[in-house]
């Protein structure tokens, strides 16, 4: 059976692919970027509350009113602009839905968007989906600063959006003003829309503060700012995300949820309202306890010989693997992030699989650590006996 072209450009995910094979091999998985603690038991007791309250029904399509509420009062000072709940917001089946709905509102087939690579991975299938072409941009090692004369030399007329992940998957970095003012030089210039995707604002280190683009003055009128709960509440599964968006922008990007999932599931929904009302040691205490693992993380990394340059923000980090003392260590990343999987017992991403372009990301592999101390220490001993160290 003949089946549709845009299939053709994207597989089955790495990340995905590595979860599996980590499962068959007993693996710990420092593939896939979600924690293996709980969720906070108040959230789950919301959740359970909502579904015996009966909150079992479609949504109004744009979202559980009380939980857009809740966004419109945390955004309104954080983007600068007053954010109605009922023009502006709409709640999405996590960030994954967000791009995808706000890409197919934005690109017309042929139009040509702006990839900063290393990517997460779904932003190219996102953008296939809209029948666009993905322009990348890559950051490289050691620092994976965001060049502006890169960024500017890769817009033309047929240039329609760029999306901006920050704090980010999977270099860690959080961008900071000078590259910000290169991102707002080349959406400007260009008449470009910025879809960001925020879905790290809240793990941050060493004091660093989250800006969105989006409260960016030249940026405001044409930013779709994307956020989502799945990392900040320990909730991956319960799939919830948002996108927040000048009118114009969430009027095109409301129907295409609306026709793709109608609504983000209700009692999740509701119960993420309560999640909104935590009070700040509840941040507080996540940041502390992200720090821990980064520490616990980079020790472990370093003490195998790993080269890894220290997260600013999110949970990832990539390390190269050519100074290591073993033969594997002039392999591809594809093959030597098999083997570390398989015969290791500790599963990662070969990084090379986040770049669309052959030559980058070839001796680096993402560690993600959103784990509890004593599985990232077991991941330690593993590499530790696995690579000779
Ligand atoms: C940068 C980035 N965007 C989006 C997602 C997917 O988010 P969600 O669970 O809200 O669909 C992830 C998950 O790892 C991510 O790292």
């Amino acid at each position: 059976m003949q089946t549709a072209t845009r299939v053709t450009h994207f597989g089955e995910s790495v990340i995905r692919e590595m979860t599996r094979l980590s499962i068959q091999h007993g693996a710990i998985n420092l593939s896939q970027g979600y924690p293996d603690f709980d969720t906070p038991e108040a959230l789950k007791q919301a959740a359970v509350e909502a579904i015996r309250a009966g909150e079992n029904q479609y949504t109004i399509t744009w979202g559980h009113p009380l939980l857009r509420q809740k966004l419109a009062e945390l955004y309104t000072p954080r983007l600068g602009w007053q954010v109605d709940p009922d023009v502006h917001i709409t709640v999405t089946c996590g960030v994954s839905e967000a791009l995808a709905a706000s890409m197919l509102a934005v690109l017309d087939p042929g139009d040509q968007i702006i990839i900063i690579e290393p990517a997460h991975e779904s932003f190219h299938p996102c953008a296939h989906f809209a029948g666009a072409e993905p322009v990348a941009v890559s950051l490289q090692r050691p620092d994976y600063r965001l060049d502006p004369e890169r960024l500017a030399a890769a817009a033309n007329s047929r240039t329609r959006a760029l999306v901006l992940n920050t704090p980010h998957n999977p270099t860690g970095r959080v961008f900071d003003a000078e590259e910000l003012a290169g991102v707002i030089r080349t959406v400007v210039e260009n008449d470009l829309v910025l879809i960001t995707d925020e879905i790290y604002d809240r793990i941050l280190y060493d004091g660093r503060q989250h800006v969105s683009p989006g409260s960016l003055e030249p940026l405001r009128e044409r930013t779709i700012t994307i956020g989502g709960l799945s990392k900040t509440f320990a909730i991956t599964g319960w799939r919830l995300g948002y996108v927040i968006a000048p009118k114009t922008l969430a009027a095109a990007v409301r129907p295409v949820h609306d026709f793709l999932t109608i609504c983000a599931a209700t009692p999740l929904q509701a119960a993420a309202a309560t999640a909104l009302d935590f009070p700040e040691s509840y941040y507080e205490q996540m940041r502390l306890d992200y720090h821990d693992r980064r520490k616990v993380m980079m020790e472990i990394l370093d003490s195998v010989g790993f080269n890894a340059v220290q997260p600013e923000g999110a949970y990832y980090v990539l390390a190269d693997y050519n100074g290591l003392d073993i033969p594997q260590a002039d392999w591809h990343a594809d093959r030597f992030g098999r083997w570390l999987t398989t015969d290791v017992g500790v599963a990662v991403v070969p990084a090379s699989r986040l770049y669309s372009q052959p030559g980058y990301g070839e001796h680096s592999v993402r560690f993600a650590y959103p784990k509890r101390l004593e599985t990232l220490r077991e991941a330690g001993e593993r590499l530790r006996q696995g690579l000779g160290a």
